[in-house]
């Protein structure tokens, strides 16, 4: 049955990898990354499967691929520490789930929708995370299991900042690896959205970003659509990215003119940088980015679509 009204969808998927400046050693890895990813959810949706079953399907690849700021090759805090976030969301019901400053979780995708099935809460943090983990058996990894050389490097090399979390994505125009979030519309006219991080390198233990923050870092509403966002963190919060983006869509604009427009009022005003993906309720795509490069894949009556600069558009058929 359409859950939106508007009689059988057309399934959709959009993935991305992090809006940054993905260094070319990593190219091929994070491109075939996010392609995995969005195979694996449209593989779900193309099956009668729920947008929410899809959405922790594209972000576990993600979580589990080295290439991506996420479970296994989150980027390290202060102390060179893992602290992770993740969401996600119901556009039926507006039920959402959310984790921040989790430390030894493998997948926090699947923490986070337990939270938001299981509990009456919407984010848990920290060690009340972790505990929560513990009594619903998730899988616990010991931390240096999540801890890759691409991180180790990147430490290395943002800690000597004063205030890495400041500089990166904002005036200096450096850019460290970043988020990694899916949306989706299923058959039944139902979407959601879902995200996971390890936040920015060398933040401070205990910061967290807009990821877990309902309406900043992403949304879902089956009346309109949903949007998941990546860069800087702050600057996302403060101007209410993702929900200004679906009230854009509300307004009447596109999905690709709602995601220009406030990522490019992101910039104007706290002179901040990322990037965005978004599903309309009917299908319509968007996705924009302000930082040289983001990974991304959508697929779409059964073609799938990728690239990671800007105004690439490689497609091959989905099999
Ligand atoms: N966009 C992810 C973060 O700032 O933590």
């Amino acid at each position: 049955m359409a859950l939106n009204g508007a009689g059988p969808s057309n399934p959709v998927v959009i993935v991305h990898g992090g809006a940054w400046n993905v260094p070319d050693h990593l190219l091929e890895g994070s491109m075939n990354g996010a392609k995995a990813s969005a195979r694996a959810a449209y593989q779900i949706l193309k099956t009668g499967g729920s947008a929410l079953d899809a959405v922790v399907a594209a972000v576990r690849v993600l979580e589990d691929d080295v290439c991506f700021d996420a479970g296994t090759g989150s980027v390290l805090n202060s102390k060179g520490e893992v602290e992770m976030d993740a969401i996600i969301m119901d556009g039926e019901t507006l039920k959402a789930g959310g984790v921040a400053c989790v430390q030894n979780i493998k997948n926090p995708i699947d923490l986070a929708r337990l939270v938001m099935d299981e509990t009456e809460h919407v984010l848990l943090v920290g060690k009340g995370a972790n505990q929560f983990a513990e009594e619903m058996g998730v899988k616990t990894v010991p931390v240096s299991e999540l801890v890759t050389a691409e991180a180790m490097r990147e430490f290395a090399c943002y800690k000597q900042y004063g205030n890495a979390v400041e500089e990166l994505f904002g005036r200096k125009k450096d850019f460290s690896h970043d988020t990694v979030g899916a949306v989706a519309l299923d058959m039944h006219g139902n979407i959601a959205y879902g995200m996971s991080t390890g936040g920015i390198t060398a933040k401070r233990p205990g910061r967290v970003g807009d990821s877990p923050l309902v309406g900043n870092g992403g949304y879902a509403d089956n009346e309109v659509g949903a949007v998941s966002c990546t860069g800087h963190g702050e600057s996302i919060i403060k101007v209410c990215l993702a929900h200004s983006i679906i009230s854009y869509m509300e307004q009447g604009m596109t999905a690709q003119v709602a995601a220009e427009k406030a990522l490019m009022k992101m910039d104007k005003r706290v002179n901040g940088h990322g990037g965005v993906i978004v599903v309309g309720k009917n299908g319509d795509i968007g996705k924009f980015f302000t930082t040289p490069r983001m990974t991304w894949a959508w697929v779409k009556d059964n073609k799938l679509h990728y690239g990671i600069e800007d105004a690439e558009d490689n497609c091959e058929d989905f099999e």
